[in-house]
């Protein structure tokens, strides 16, 4: 298991690329399951969650190569396979979203059913709301959701749930429809850029899919779809997080490969605390040069302010100047950075699904233990603010969903080191 070891107080300063979302990828490599003949797609980064997927991919017939440089081609070999195992669904949950590609072309799947994770618990109930509405059975065996339909059929579905809509569960319904008789509205359904990707992915496969990118997608289904070629957007997440190390570390970072427009909440509240955010063509330069000020900030589905920034975000207001408070209202429980953070100094007090900030002069450095991918990314950002070397173990947990972050904090500037423990 490898960690990192961080001597914190230094500025960054330089540019740092912008890798391919993993959100945006993951669902469309199991879209290319649809498909007849392969696909190119560009922009993929290099991850731990993007490999678990590549090695499901293979074990459902369709293996998976990486020819550099972020391109990989998924050409279906083999239709005989509809079986996502526990073992891989339990290390990466978005392998759910091999279940409505399977049950579209393959006319059945089994896929076990994901447990919660360390960021709460993890239901699947729209998921499989929705594609029972378009005709097919499911029942639950031995763990896993057993599904099978000789025909979707075009229906209305409504994906919204108690914390609002579901993106896999969209991205699922979305790429059952594709290949289903007739039309199908979702409503309520998930607004993300990533779901908007999977949509132009599936409209290059020959898919007619109108409405991506707001509450209501109409799809009318067609009888085949083509292997294509696409290129990912880029990690709107992995772009917060290096706007935030920017302004945590009072540095000047330019980033490069970022799309602001898939950002606005995020741009909009790091202006409101007094960093600064200036957009280029396909890059921004943020800095900040002072103390920031507190704030309060809710995380919402998009265009809101996203969940998979709250850990970092929290983590910048520690050192702000007064009191914030940051309501979790998409995953109440997603809240394990915050007694990692109190080692390091920080003062947060936790009630129910809010975390009150009060912001204090310097963050000093201890040995910390990453719990999920966000929470390590905010505990990497403390300790390069934090005075004195501070371990992260576990980072295991960072590899899922950031491409050598070590190395681009050490372009910045970062003095990083990955250990092997
Ligand atoms: C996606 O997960 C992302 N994962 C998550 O990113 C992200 O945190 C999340 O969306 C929210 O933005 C990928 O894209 C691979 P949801 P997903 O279904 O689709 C409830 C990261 O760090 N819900 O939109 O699984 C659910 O409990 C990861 O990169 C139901 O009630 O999340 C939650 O409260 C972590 N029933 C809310 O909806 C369901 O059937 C949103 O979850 C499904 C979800």
């Amino acid at each position: 298991m490898d960690k990192f070891v961080i001597n914190g107080g230094g500025r960054l300063k330089g540019t740092v690329t912008i890798s391919g979302a993993k959100n945006a990828a993951l669902p469309i490599m199991a879209a290319a399951l649809l498909a007849e003949g392969p696909s190119r797609i560009a922009g993929v980064p290099d991850l731990a969650d993007i490999r678990a997927m590549a090695d499901l991919m293979g074990e459902l017939g369709a293996p998976v190569a990486r020819n550099g440089d972020g391109k990989l081609t998924v050409n279906v070999t083999d239709e005989s396979q509809s079986h996502a195992r526990y073992e891989r669904v339990r290390k990466m949950r978005a392998s759910i979203c091999v279940l409505g590609p399977l049950l579209a072309k393959r006319k059945k799947a089994r896929v076990a059913m994901p447990g919660g994770c360390a960021i709460g618990s993890r239901p699947v109930d729209l998921h499989l709301r929705g594609l029972r509405a378009m005709g097919a059975q499911i029942e639950l065996d031995g763990g896993d959701i057993v599904a099978s339909a000789r025909k979707l059929r075009g229906t209305e579905v409504f994906l919204g749930g108690p914390f609002g809509s579901t993106v896999l569960g969209t991205a699922n319904v979305l790429m059952a429809a594709t290949l289903a008789e007739g039309r199908t509205v979702i409503e309520s359904a998930a607004c993300e850029p990533e779901i908007q990707d999977l949509a132009d992915y599936l409209t290059a496969m020959g898919a007619r899919i109108s409405g991506a990118g707001t509450p209501r997608i109409t799809i009318d289904g067609v009888e085949t779809l083509v292997g294509c070629e696409h290129r990912v957007i880029p990690d709107r997440i992995e772009a917060g997080t290096f706007m935030i190390a920017a302004a945590i570390t009072n540095g000047e970072v330019t980033l490069a490969n970022a799309r602001l427009d898939h950002m606005m909440a995020v741009v909009d509240k790091l202006r409101e605390i007094g960093v600064t955010v200036e957009p280029g063509d396909s890059n921004a330069v943020v800095y900040a040069a002072r103390r920031l000020e507190p704030t309060d900030l809710t995380t919402q589905p998009y265009p809101g302010f996203p969940t998979d920034l709250q850990a970092q975000m929290l983590t910048l207001l520690c050192l702000a100047d007064g009191n914030s408070a940051i309501t979790e209202k998409i995953f109440p429980d997603r809240f394990m950075h915050v007694a990692e953070l109190l080692r390091m100094g920080a003062d947060i007090r936790k009630e129910s699904a809010t975390a009150i900030v009060t912001g204090v002069k310097r963050l000093v450095s201890a040995p910390v233990m990453a719990s999920d991918l966000r929470a390590s990314a905010a505990l990497v950002l403390a300790a390069l603010v934090a005075r004195g070397a501070t371990t992260v173990s576990r980072v295991y947990h960072i590899d899922r969903g950031y491409e050598r972050i070590e190395t681009k904090f050490a372009n910045l500037g970062a003095n990083i080191q990955r250990v092997r423990e």
